[in-house]
């Protein structure tokens, strides 16, 4: 089958064709249109920007996507797209386009979560042994999820406050990097060394949540101190000593999930988090002590697209799972 994915639900527009034949996937196009230089001078996302920003966007990504996969939309089998979580302006422009065009062409809709998109971007390119455990990290959300099967999914875990992903947004800012931060952070903590202590995010106890706002004050609260009392700030052991501290948090709470789901085959990461170089060599190396397999999405395939939203879309479709015209968007519901 061939599958349209269409996403819009924070301030990437993207769209891919995905082929789909019931064992693998092969993507046919990913179109992504970044926003990001027209938020970084806020130094987050602003909603309404975003979705004038989608609306835009939304035809000529979507036409790019289907000249590139050398495919017209009466070929199509289906489109899906992401319905909920995300801003609710955004995420609405992308429902609403891909209503009309199910609507005039006679497609199947189909309406998927973008966080389970985001674990579905681990099946694009390599192939899962059942069960798992997926970290799901991105700037909205933080959330460890046992994955039984295909269409399996508990959540067992994840951040009482802040999002992983806020979490980096937030520090890069307050230590002078555009927004979103998250990438300049990981490189920068190569320059230096782990040597200020910050407080774990892993809550303390038998869970698997997560605090991630508590960092985050204690950077800042760091980086006061030393302004005031006319100290030099050594940026790069800062950095360094940040993502230790969120990466060993993770890697704290990942080390208590297999030791309570001793079933588990293996660690997916998923998310944009999830492009964090550290990140992916430690739960590497928890991986291999632990025997189990470490599953990660290419990078182009972390933060977000429209391809992990097709991947999912064509399980959805195999579901007969169709989405009436009548589809709405949500912002905080999430399927799992
Ligand atoms: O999944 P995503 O593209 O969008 C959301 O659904 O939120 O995730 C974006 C988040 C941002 O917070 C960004 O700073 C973070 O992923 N990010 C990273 C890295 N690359 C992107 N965080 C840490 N290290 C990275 N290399
Ligand atoms: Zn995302």
């Amino acid at each position: 089958m061939k599958i349209l994915g269409i996403e819009s639900s924070c301030d990437e527009t993207a769209a891919s064709v995905l082929e789909y034949d019931g064992n693998g996937y092969k993507v046919c196009s990913d179109i992504v249109a970044s926003q990001i230089e027209m938020h970084a001078r806020y130094g987050g996302v602003v909603p309404e920007i975003a979705s004038r920003a989608h609306c835009e966007a939304v035809t000529g990504i979507t036409e790019k996507a289907l000249s590139e996969a050398n495919i017209t939309l009466k070929e199509l089998d289906c489109i899906a797209v992401t319905a909920y979580p995300g801003l609710i302006g955004a995420l609405l422009v992308g429902v609403n386009f891909a209503k009309s065009l199910a609507y005039a062409n006679n497609i199947p809709l189909v309406a998927v979560d973008h966080i389970r998109g985001h674990i579905a971007a681990n099946y694009l390119t390599q192939k899962t042994e059942y069960p798992f455990i997926a970290f799901v990290a991105s700037g909205g959300h933080t959330s460890v999820v046992l994955v039984s099967g295909r269409d399996k999914h508990k959540v067992i875990g994840g951040t009482r406050d802040d999002a992983m992903g806020e979490c980096f947004d937030k520090v890069a800012r307050v230590m002078g990097m555009p927004y979103p931060g998250g990438a300049a952070m990981d490189k920068l903590a190569y320059e230096g060394k782990p040597e200020i202590q910050f407080p774990s995010a892993a809550i303390h106890g038998d869970t698997l949540d997560f605090s991630f706002s508590g960092i985050k004050t204690a950077v800042l609260n760091y980086l006061n101190s030393q302004n005031q009392q006319g100290k030099e700030i050594n940026r790069a052991n800062v950095a360094s000593s940040f993502v230790s501290a969120a990466v060993g948090s993770v890697i704290k709470k990942l080390t208590l999930a297999i030791d309570m789901y001793p079933c588990v085959k293996g660690i997916a990461l998923a998310g944009g988090v999830a492009a964090n170089s550290h990140l992916r060599t430690e739960v590497g190396e928890l991986c291999k002590k632990n025997r189990i397999a470490l599953y990660m999405p290419e990078l182009r395939y972390c933060g977000d697209n429209a391809a992990m939203i097709a991947a999912e879309g064509a399980l959805e479709f195999e579901k007969k799972n169709f989405a009436p015209l009548s589809l709405n968007a949500d912002a905080s519901r999430w399927e799992n």
